[in-house]
């Protein structure tokens, strides 16, 4: 290779270059510093691929072997941390591709018949996106358990379900959790359905045209695993939508994870108190003695908001690019990886974290009383008894001034005063103003009633 112009550094690609790649160049274009993350699936790829060509007899049997075993031990080298990579082999592939050659000889340059870089490394990211659809889905289904758990012994703990953040009716504790555990399950949803379509395989797609060896893209689609064949060339080299709708479903386990650290937060406030979160989840001031601060919730919620930016850095990476590659796409990774990290880290912790939080019911309770929870609950009996609905509310709204004139609950005042904002209004009023009356009534699917919540766990944790 000597007397080439990149001073016999070899690239791979440098025949026709009349001078080799400047440092700032090299540096500013190469991925090998982030993309070596897809190693294993580069290797799983190329096994497939040089199965394929000696199955096709594009390849001799001898160069198979020989393929088979460099990559068996180009795999070991990675997984054991001897392989040396380099930045003057740009990316992931070539590293590979390189060490393979110098291990094995002619045998090596031959694996790249029929391929290129662009259907080999949209491969590489959907093999990737699969496997980590899986671990996320793990995750996700144990953060529902943990939830499940919790929930567990509070079918009848009430607290104030708010609107507005103002208090509305009473809820139970565990009703309140199961909401999470819903939008978890539409979550493992989303990572299912983005899995169907990213399970489909680009090569063959070549650079962008196909190829005119006479491959067998199925052989090869068996061989991964996957369910189908990326059916145009130019779109399989191109599109990064199933990472794009990877990034979007993190985004919202984020945005799940991010609503439940507010209410943790706001719940372990001392002002509210109505939980506390284990101290090992917390840290404490430099200053203020007496703080204890919520940081893992907190850096949940940060964290959400550069999830987001990573969907939107792929959208508008994606955005506007023409048909076929485009070295942009080498920009997908980074944000990728970071997204499900950061998504696998924070399921992680906050299965601890939700295993670690001590409930208080009394403080539950007590904000009840304070904020005529049941207010709903007497204009639905005024209702019952034949007032129509705007008037019964209107009765109501006049009795919760009152009470709060007395300063006291609904329950409080004497039936007199009661009546003195409907006749309708008798003795068995009290059953409605109670709090277990409230949350027995509503006694559908869906609703609050221990009845329904202790159903909705059962099934639930059937589901799981
Ligand atoms: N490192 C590149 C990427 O991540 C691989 C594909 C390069 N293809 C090319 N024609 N330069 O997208």
């Amino acid at each position: 290779m000597t007397g080439r112009p990149d001073g016999g550094a070899g690239k791979l690609w440098s025949g026709r270059f009349d001078e080799p790649v400047g440092e700032t160049v090299k540096r500013y274009t190469a991925s090998v510093a982030f993309d070596r993350r897809l190693a294993l699936h580069d290797i799983r790829g190329s096994l497939a691929h040089a199965r394929m060509l000696a199955h096709r007899g594009i390849l001799g049997a001898g160069d198979l072997a020989a393929i088979e075993e460099g990559l068996a031990r180009i795999g070991s080298e990675i997984e054991s941390g001897t392989f040396v990579w380099s930045v003057d082999d740009e990316d992931v592939h070539l590293n590979i591709e390189k060490r393979l050659t110098a291990l094995i000889g002619d045998a090596g340059k031959r694996l790249h018949t029929g391929r290129s870089r662009n259907d080999q490394v949209a491969t590489d990211l959907r093999l990737w996106v699969r496997e980590t659809i899986d671990a996320i889905d793990a995750g996700l289904r144990r953060f529902q358990s943990s939830l499940l758990d919790l929930a567990q012994p509070h079918v009848e703990t009430a607290m104030p379900g708010f609107t507005h953040l103002q208090v509305a009716q009473p809820v139970t504790f565990a009703h309140h959790l199961l909401a999470y555990v819903e939008m978890a399950s539409r979550d493992r949803e989303r990572f299912s359905q983005c899995r169907a379509r990213a399970n489909r395989l680009p090569l063959g797609a070549a650079a962008l045209a196909g190829t005119s060896y006479p491959i067998d893209r199925e052989f090869v689609a068996r061989e991964l695993g996957f369910e189908g064949l990326c059916e145009n060339s130019l779109d399989a080299v191109s599109d990064r939508d199933f990472a794009i709708e990877f990034a979007g479903a993190c985004a919202l386990v984020m945005v799940h994870l991010s609503r439940l650290s507010e209410e943790l937060i706001l719940w372990m406030n001392p002002c509210v108190g109505f939980i506390d979160l284990a101290d090992r989840f917390c840290t404490g001031s430099s200053i203020m003695p007496q703080k204890k601060n919520p940081d893992v919730p907190e850096l949940a919620r940060g964290k959400t908001g550069r999830v987001i930016g990573h969907l939107v850095a792929l959208l508008t990476l994606m955005k506007a690019q023409p048909l076929a590659y485009n070295k942009d796409n080498q920009e997908d990774k980074e944000p990728l990886f970071d997204a499900a990290d950061t998504v696998t880290d924070t399921l992680t912790v906050f299965c601890e974290l939700v295993g670690g939080i001590r409930v208080k019911p009394d403080a539950m309770r007590a904000a009840l009383a304070q904020g005529y929870a049941t207010a709903t609950d007497l204009a639905d009996y005024l209702v019952k008894r034949g007032l129509p609905f705007r008037d019964a509310h209107e009765a109501v709204a006049r009795a919760v001034r009152h009470a709060q004139e007395q300063g006291c609950g609904l329950a409080a005042l004497p039936l007199d005063d009661l009546r003195s904002f409907s006749p309708l209004v008798e003795t068995d009023v009290y059953d409605v103003l109670t709090i277990e009356g409230s949350l027995a009534s509503r006694n559908h699917r869906g609703g609050t009633a221990p009845e329904q919540v202790r159903a909705a766990i059962e099934r639930a944790r059937a589901s799981l």
